[in-house]
C-alpha cells in the first residue's frame, strides 16, 4: 500500500501552482482561465482579503517592489501580481513609466476566466467566449456583462506594492462599483 503524503506542503504547492498558472494565464490565458476554479481552491483565506488591503506578490511569491517593478517594465505594460483574495490583478505602468494607482483583476465578469492582455489590440481579450476590455479594464464587447473589477494600487514608505479595496465610484461607468 502506499502511503498518502501529508498535507503540510499542500500550501505551498498551491502557491507555488498558482503562481506558475499565473505566468500560463499571462501567456496563453486559455489555461489560466480555465483552470482559474482550481488555482481558487488552493489558495488559502488568509493569503489576501480584507479592508486594509495586501501587498501585491511577484510570481515568485515575493512582495512586488516598486521602483524594482516599473524599472523592469515598460510603459503601457500591465502585469500580473498576486492581489486580494490571491486574485490575479495586473498593476499598470503609465505612459510616464510610472504606477497607475489602481490594479486591473483579471477575472472575467462572464465565467471567470484569467482574461490576458493583448498589447497590440491594447485591450484585454478573453480567449474564452471573445469579451473584450478597454486599457483600463472597461467592458466594451461582451458576452461579459461588467468590467473588470478594481482595486486601489499604493506604493508603501519602503517601496513596497498594496493593493486594496476599491469601494468609490468606478470612474470608467460613473457608477458604484459591483465587486463591493
Ligand atoms: S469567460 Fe470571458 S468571455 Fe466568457
Amino acid at each position: 500500500m502506499t502511503q498518502v503524503s501529508g498535507t503540510s506542503d499542500v500550501p505551498d504547492l498551491g502557491r507555488r501552482q498558482f503562481m506558475n498558472l499565473l505566468l500560463l494565464g499571462a501567456a496563453s490565458g486559455a489555461v489560466g482561465g480555465m483552470l482559474y476554479p482550481v488555482i481558487k481552491y488552493f489558495i488559502p483565506p488568509s493569503s489576501g482579503g480584507g479592508g486594509g488591503g495586501v501587498t501585491a506578490k511577484n510570481e515568485l511569491g515575493n512582495d512586488v517592489i516598486a521602483s524594482q517593478f516599473v524599472a523592469a517594465h515598460n510603459p503601457g505594460d500591465r502585469v500580473l501580481v498576486q492581489g486580494l483574495k490571491g486574485d490575479p490583478t495586473y498593476l499598470v505602468i503609465q505612459e510616464s513609466g510610472s504606477l497607475e494607482s489602481y490594479g486591473i483583476s483579471s477575472i472575467c465578469t462572464h465565467l471567470g476566466c484569467v482574461v490576458p492582455w493583448n498589447a497590440s489590440e491594447n485591450k484585454f481579450m478573453c480567449p474564452c467566449h471573445g469579451s473584450q476590455y478597454d486599457a483600463t479594464g472597461k467592458v466594451v464587447r461582451g458576452p461579459a456583462p461588467l468590467s473588470l473589477a478594481l482595486a486601489h494600487a499604493d506604493v508603501t514608505d519602503d517601496d513596497k506594492v498594496t493593493l486594496s479595496n476599491w469601494t468609490e465610484t468606478d470612474f470608467r461607468t460613473g457608477e458604484s462599483p459591483w465587486w463591493s
